[in-house]
């Protein structure tokens, strides 16, 4: 059954104009008084809603907005506890230091597999009815090898894009042995998480794993199917970035501490786009990343939540989007497209985070004239209905 969703005051739809169909997202670019024609799950025509062709059935979306569905594409969704009273010493003057990733490890360890997938379901509704069309979930809570094959099997019951995050931390069982643990993330671990893994990612960091440690997890992930994806350059400054760049990895996620070649690296790697995840420099009073030096420099950009018990518990993007115009002085056009195109970007997707024609029908209604408002109203619920492959789903 085709939908017609006609008089539109600004439809989102980063695509080409003139093309009949589209094989990727492109740059960011808006219609006005819009109509969008939705058919088995596909954009089927978007044009002047004046010219609009019969549809089975219409909605009219009164002068509001349309957009493509968010792409969150950075999560940790499968974990158990929660982690409000570290926040609160925080805000009361604590550092973060990822230290309480172990905290979520224990208790992710002791629970049962119903109550994981009970929590899971709960954020990925969550994202849906913020708009969330796409989203990545990591393993790396776990952190054994039947932990990360039962996280990264949980993530594949609600998301194809699954990252295997055995290398999250050196787990306190493996503090004497950092090798033997890089051992086992590379070995018994990863042949047991492959299967229902499409990503592998390593935190490469100060006090987690190094430049040579974060090679040999991504090349042995590579060899098991798997492409690369870094946290990188989150607690400061390090090789992370240029690690991601030398991999080709997707992307290189966090970015807040990066110098001029770093920058250059990204800029030139033809391939690696910086994810940057304002809400956790939110959650944990740290310096924001420097989007504009980034876009400048020619860097494909993208936002993300990273949606864990942490560093940052939104499954907000509509907040990470306020906090990208806000604070990280992108415009709001630029961040409406990072948090779509650029998302899709960051998981090497071609059939989301646009609405050109042939690309999937997951789109978002926003109670708003224009993209403007998510960030000119910030915390208000603006979005007034999510469709994903042409199925209203909130
Ligand atoms: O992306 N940086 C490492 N991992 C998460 C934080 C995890 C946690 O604190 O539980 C992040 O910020
Ligand atoms: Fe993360």
């Amino acid at each position: 059954m085709s939908l017609l969703i006609t008089n539109i005051g600004e439809l989102v739809t980063n695509a080409p104009r003139d093309e009949v169909s589209v094989a990727s997202p492109g740059p960011y670019d808006t219609m006005a008084g819009a109509a969008l024609a939705l058919d088995q799950g596909l954009v089927a025509w978007a044009g002047p809603a004046r010219q609009a062709p019969p549809c089975d059935q219409v909605i009219d979306a009164a002068g509001r907005t349309v957009l493509p569905g968010f792409v969150d594409s950075h999560a940790h969704l499968v974990f158990a506890g929660e982690r409000s009273a570290e926040f609160a010493a925080r805000m009361a003057g604590q550092p973060y230091t990822a230290g309480g990733i172990a905290t979520t490890v224990a208790a992710t360890r002791a629970a049962g597999d119903d109550v994981l997938r009970a929590n899971l379901a709960r954020l990925a509704g969550e994202l849906l009815k913020q708009g969330t069309t796409t989203f990545e979930c990591k393993s790396g809570y776990g952190l054994t090898v039947a932990d990360e094959a039962r996280s990264v099997a949980l993530a594949a019951e609600v998301t194809p894009e699954v990252t295997y995050l055995g290398a999250h931390v050196v787990p306190p069982e493996f503090s004497n042995d950092v090798a033997g643990y890089v051992d086992l993330v590379c070995g018994e671990m990863l042949a047991a998480c492959a299967p229902s893994a499409r990503w592998v990612d390593v935190f490469c960091e100060h006090g987690a794993f190094g430049a040579d440690e974060a090679r040999a997890i991504l090349s042995a992930g590579e060899a098991a199917g798997l492409q690369a994806r870094v946290h990188a350059n989150q607690l400061g400054p390090g090789p992370g970035a240029q690690v991601a760049v030398e991999a080709a990895a997707a992307s290189a996620d966090h970015c807040t501490f990066l110098t001029d070649a770093d920058v250059d690296a990204l800029a030139s790697s033809g391939g690696t786009v910086a994810t940057l995840l304002p809400g956790v420099e939110f959650a944990t009073r740290s310096p924001y990343p420097d989007a504009r030096r980034l876009i400048d420099a020619g860097v494909t950009v993208a936002i993300a939540t990273d949606c864990n018990p942490g560093s940052c518990f939104t499954s907000s993007i509509p907040l990470c989007v306020a906090l990208a115009v806000r604070e990280m002085r992108m415009t709001t056009a630029e961040a409406v497209w990072a948090a779509t195109a650029g998302g899709a970007h960051a998981l090497r997707r071609t059939d989301v985070g646009h609405l050109g024609i042939g690309a999937r029908a997951d789109l978002i209604m926003l109670d708003a004239p224009s993209h403007v408002y998510l960030a000119y109203r910030p915390g208000v619920p603006l979005i007034a209905g999510v469709w994903r492959a042409g199925e209203r789903v909130a």
